[in-house]
Parts: C-alpha cells; structure tokens; sequence
C-alpha cells in the first residue's frame, strides 16, 4: 500500500450536508471509532472535549460546526438567522481558546455571509467551510514539501505532541515532512515524545507513525535533553496553535522547554505551520491565551487493561491538587524557522511572516 492509500484510512473529519464524521480521537490507539456530529452543539463539544483535536483540525471542525448552524437556521428569517449564526460563533470561539485556526475560520465564514438571502448565506458558510478544509490540504501538502528539504538522509526527527493526520488534515504540520521523505523513500527516525498530560505523542503520533511504517521510537518527555546531549538527534520540528507576529509561538505545554534545550545543544528547531496558524493582530505572545484544562488529566491516564477495556486510573492521591496549562509559548529566538506553505520563513521573523501573509 502506498504512503497516500495509508493516509487517507487516518482521516480527521468529514462534512457530509448537516453531518460531521471524525474519528473519535480520545479513544486512540485502542479503538478506531467514527463517531457522527448531527447538530453545531454536538461540534462544539466534541471540540472542547478533544474528540476532535490539533490546530487545524478544530479550525476545520468550526468551520463546519458554522455550516451545521446555517443550515440548522435555514427556516428563520434573515434577522433570526443572523442572531443565530453570531450566537453559534460565540460559542464554537469559546470552545477551545489558543488554536488560532478556529477564529480564522469562523471570521472566514462569517465574511462569506455578510449579503444576500438567507439560502444564499447559507450556501456560502457550506462553500467556505468546505474552502477552508482544502487550502488545508494544499499547505499541508506544500509544508511537505518545503520541510522535506531540511531533512538529511538518515536525519533523527524530534517532535512533541501531535501535529499528524488527525490534528491538521490529509498529512499534517510537523509530520508532513516526514510523511514526504517516506514517499521520497528518505531513511529517516523520528524521536515521539509522550507529551504528558494526555500523550498526544504516545497515543496519536505513535499510532500515526506505526500506521504509515515510518521508523520511531517513543521517549518520555523529560528524555529529550538526554537524546540531544548523547548527540541522537538532528532536528526538532513541531506544529503551533498561535504565532505571533514576531514569532513567538504556542504549542502544547512542554514545546518551550524542547525549544531551549534544543538551542543549548546547537540542533535547529522547526516549527511547521500553515498561514491558518499565524495572527497577525497579535504583537507578541504575551498576548496569547493559554488554555488551562481540568487537573483530572493529570492526576489521572487512561488506557486498556489486558482485556483490551478501557480503563481510567487515579494516580495520585485524592484531591491531589494540580495545574494544567495546554499550551506554553516558545520565545522567537529559540526558532530557527518556520516552515509554510510560502515555505521556510527565516529572522527576522516579524519581516518574514508579514512579507508572507500580508
Ligand atoms: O491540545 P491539542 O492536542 O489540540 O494540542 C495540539 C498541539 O499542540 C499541536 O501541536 C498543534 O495543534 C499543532 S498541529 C496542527
């Protein structure tokens, strides 16, 4: 089977008319679940509650969820409706707060539906929201392509969380270049960091790894530094939720610290990620939001037992008290660049990602 047949089985989501298909992302690897969105509510909870995850996948999945409201408003009138569609944005933009995929996409919706009769407005959320899923696949593909260059033959990869197939559509952001030098038959290793607290890179990457026959090994992620200084690996490449305009970046908690110790050990960093991921209102990434989730996901793991049923587990004592913010921010000066669709974006970031999103 080739790279492509292998891909298109880990599909993020679908829209089908007023229905959402995607796999059930909080049940993987066990279990490979298409579970159906039927309303724009049951989107948004599947966004906050991580059945569907990663940057781009929730910014497609809120562009849909937009879609499902249009054509759940279809009997109001224009007035009703368009109190409709802004209550329905509110609320698919309070779903998960850092990504800043999920903003672009609804602003690109709603700009769509600014004129016309209601069916038109409608017709035009579908149309876009279907839009904003294939400019995804094309700079996924394009980020392939640019990234794929930066990789030598046998080059030990790097990455943290998961910025596969399943969290930006058809090949991902950070794992697109590897899925290219596979289809270019390149030898290639990548490092997968569990990245704690809901090990995104065990449970996602892994399994996307393992499915596409891409060599890895998983390391903990308190492992990176001792890989790094024994001089075993070459190059980190990860995905983003939010860059600022100077380059400043959010991604999943613990890319900060890969970040730094990446620069004590002279290895470049990458980070992958389409113009979707870019903000170009915000100056720097102190104003970026930070995403704080419930402390259960780290006082407790989840899995299968022997008998392959799922099971959750406390770790800790009870009412152990614990912080969790999602995402942390890697200052611009630990990035060597960022690899986009317009390709590799190199310092002085704040000309280079005006230059090439403007
Ligand atoms: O909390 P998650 O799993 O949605 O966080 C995902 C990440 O941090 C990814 O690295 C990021 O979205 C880039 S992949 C498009």
């Amino acid at each position: 089977m080739s790279v492509d047949e292998k891909l298109k089985k880990i599909f993020a989501i679908k829209r089908e008319n007023k229905k959402i298909k995607l796999i059930d992302q909080r049940l993987l690897p066990h279990k490979v679940k298409i579970i159906t969105l039927h309303n724009y509510n049951e989107t948004i909870e599947a966004i906050r509650d991580m059945a569907v995850r990663g940057a781009g996948s929730i910014g497609v999945a809120a562009g849909y969820g937009l879609a499902q409201a249009a054509l759940e408003a279809k009997h109001l009138n224009l007035e009703k409706f368009n109190k409709f569609i802004k209550a329905a944005s509110d609320k698919l933009l309070s779903s998960r707060p850092t990504a800043i995929n999920l903003r672009h996409s609804i602003d690109r919706c709603l700009k769509v539906a600014e004129n016309g009769t209601v069916t038109e407005r409608i017709q035009n959320i579908c149309n876009e929201s279907d839009k904003i899923a294939f400019d995804d696949i094309k700079a996924s593909r394009l980020i392939g392509v640019y990234g794929e260059q930066l990789l030598k033959e046998n080059s030990n990869i790097l990455t943290h969380c998961n910025a596969g197939a399943l969290a930006y559509i058809d090949q991902g952001t950070a794992l697109s270049p590897i899925i290219e030098a596979k289809r270019r038959h390149k030898p290639i290793f990548v490092y997968v960091d569990e990245t704690r607290p809901r090990n995104q890179g065990a449970k996602i990457t892994a399994w996307e790894l393992s499915k596409l026959e891409i060599p890895y090994a998983l390391i903990v992620d308190n492992a990176a530094g001792y890989f790094m200084i024994n001089k075993k690996i070459d190059v980190v490449i990860v995905g983003a939720d939010r860059i600022a305009v100077n380059g400043d970046t959010a991604n999943k908690i613990g890319t900060y610290e890969k970040a730094v110790l990446a620069k004590e050990n002279n290895i470049p960093f990458y980070v992958a990620a389409p113009s979707m991921s870019f903000d170009l209102k915000c100056e720097s990434g102190e104003r970026i939001e930070i995403e704080h989730r419930s402390s259960e996901e780290i006082t407790h793991i989840s899995g299968v037992n022997d008998s392959n049923e799922y099971t959750k587990l406390r770790i800790t004592a009870k009412n152990t008290k614990a912080y969790n913010p999602s995402f942390d921010i890697t200052p611009a000066k630990y990035i060597s660049g960022f690899i986009t669709e317009k390709g590799l974006l190199k310092k002085p970031f704040k000309k280079s990602i005006k230059n090439a999103f403007k």
